[in-house]
C-alpha cells in the first residue's frame, strides 16, 4: 500500500492544524499516554470483543494511531493491523515504540485504501478534531473501505461542547476537542449505512486522572452489513 499523504497546501483548515498540533506535542504525549488502556478493563475488552468478531489474521486499520500504543494493544489480540496518523512525529513516535508494526501517514478522510480493503477499522479518539460538518464524509470514507461485514470500533468523549485545549505541556499550540452525543453519532453512522452492534458509556473514573477528559466516554461498534 502506498499512502497518500496531504499535502499541506491542499489540506482543509482542520486537518493542517490538528498535524501541527500533534506534531508539536508528540514525545509529551506519548510519554503522558505511554498505555491509554492501562487501568481501564472496559476500554480492554472492547477491542478484544471487536477482536473476536473480525477474526484472527484479519487486515484492520486503526485510524488516528497516535503513538501506536492502541494499534501495539491490537496486533497483540492477533490482527493484521496498521497504524495512519496525519502526523509525522506521532509516526515517528509509533515506528520507534512498535517497531514490528507498520505505520502511513494520511488522513481517515481520504484513505489509501480500495474499495473493501479492511475486515475492520478502529477510530480511537480520532473522530475528535473533524468538525460536524465533515463526519459526514468521514462515515462514508469508512464505509467504503470496510467489505460488506466489516466492523468499525469508535471511541470519544461525550458532550455537547468542544473544549479548546491551549498550551497543553507548556507548547504555543491549541487545538479544538470535539465531545458529542452518542445518539447523534449512531444517527449519522447509519446514515452512512451503518448497522449498531453495540453502545456503551463509562462514568468519568477518578481513579484515571482523565484531566480534561473527565467526561462520560462512548464507544460504539457498528457493522457495515453484508
Ligand atoms: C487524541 S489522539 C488519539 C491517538 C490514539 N488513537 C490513542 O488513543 O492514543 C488523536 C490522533 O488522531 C489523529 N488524527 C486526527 N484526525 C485525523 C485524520 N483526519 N486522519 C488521520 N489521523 C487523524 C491525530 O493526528 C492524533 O494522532
Amino acid at each position: 500500500m502506498t499512502a497518500t499523504q496531504d499535502r499541506p497546501q491542499d489540506s482543509p483548515d482542520f486537518l493542517t492544524a490538528t498535524r501541527a498540533f500533534y506534531d508539536t506535542v508528540a514525545e509529551d504525549y506519548a510519554a503522558h499516554f505511554a498505555d491509554p488502556l492501562a487501568d481501564k478493563p472496559l476500554e480492554r475488552a472492547l477491542p478484544a470483543a471487536f477482536a473476536e468478531r473480525v477474526g484472527p489474521g484479519a487486515a484492520v486499520a486503526d485510524l488516528g494511531c497516535g503513538p501506536g500504543a492502541v494499534t501495539g494493544h491490537l496486533a497483540v489480540l492477533g490482527l493484521g493491523v496498521f497504524g495512519l496518523d496525519l502526523s509525522a512525529a506521532m509516526l515517528a513516535v509509533a515506528r520507534r515504540d512498535h517497531p514490528g508494526l507498520r505505520f502511513e501517514q494520511g488522513s481517515m478522510l481520504d484513505l489509501p485504501l480500495p474499495d473493501g480493503a479492511l475486515a475492520g477499522a478502529v477510530s480511537w479518539y480520532s473522530s475528535i478534531h473533524t468538525p460536524d460538518e465533515r463526519l459526514p464524509d468521514l462515515f462514508a470514507e469508512l464505509y467504503r473501505v470496510l467489505a460488506p461485514g466489516g466492523r468499525l470500533l469508535l471511541a470519544f468523549q461525550t458532550g455537547e461542547e468542544p473544549r479548546r485545549l491551549e498550551n497543553p505541556w507548556g507548547h504555543p499550540v491549541s487545538l479544538d476537542f470535539r465531545r458529542r452525543r452518542p445518539e447523534d453519532m449512531i444517527r449519522l453512522l447509519a446514515h452512512a449505512g451503518f448497522t449498531l452492534a453495540f453502545r456503551a458509556v463509562r462514568e468519568p473514573d477518578d481513579t484515571l486522572g482523565e484531566g480534561v477528559a473527565h467526561v462520560p466516554q462512548a464507544f460504539l461498534e457498528v457493522v457495515r452489513p453484508g
